[in-house]
């Protein structure tokens, strides 16, 4: 195994050719993926675009396991120790896997000012979750957004590719039986 490789090698005892790493990095990733990476490599800072790879993994995954960000790092020749750094810096990559209906709420300033506190309440209390975590039953994960672009409709909660606007406590029984619907 070249140095480089070493140095971004997953668990540092691993016993597997250099080959083999890259290959079993390769098979946990779609075609697009692999595409964006390999395009990433020919730019002059290939690191630059860690955080969009990071973004497009857990697009795919729902959330960034232990296994994808080492293949990241062995695919984009970055030490995995940065990789998993980064993954745990910002809040909205999920290192856990998430729920069926990720539930964000968003507590920026609007939506803060809108009420947005109470809904999260109510949403915490009626799934029996806190923020950051999944029902037993993985249907839904609890998160808070900051800022979902949609100010106007403050307070705003975001499910899947929905957006419910003006959400009131009220209105959070309904949304979650809507959800079970699906
Ligand atoms: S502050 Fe909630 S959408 Fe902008």
């Amino acid at each position: 195994m070249n140095n480089n490789l070493k140095n971004v090698c997953c668990s540092g005892d691993c016993s597997k050719n250099e080959k083999d790493c890259i290959e079993a990095s390769r098979d946990l990733f779609p075609e697009n993926i692999l595409k964006f990476i390999e395009q990433c490599l020919k730019d002059e800072h290939p690191n630059s675009q860690l955080i969009t790879v990071l973004h497009k993994v857990q697009d795919h995954f729902g959330y960034l396991s232990p296994q994808t960000m080492d293949a990241v790092a062995y695919l984009m020749q970055i030490p995995a120790a940065k990789v998993s750094g980064v993954a745990s810096f910002y809040h909205y990559f999920r290192l856990k896997p998430c729920g069926k209906h990720v539930i964000s709420v968003c507590l920026g300033t609007a939506c803060y000012v809108n009420g947005a506190e109470a809904v999260l309440k109510k949403f915490s209390e009626e799934l029996g979750i806190k923020e950051g975590e999944t029902t037993h039953d993985g249907m839904f994960t609890l998160e808070i957004a900051r800022c979902l672009g949609a100010c106007a409709l403050a307070p705003v909660v975001k499910i899947g590719d929905d957006i419910h606007s003006q959400v009131t406590p009220d209105k959070v029984p309904f949304i979650i039986s809507s959800c079970l619907k699906k």
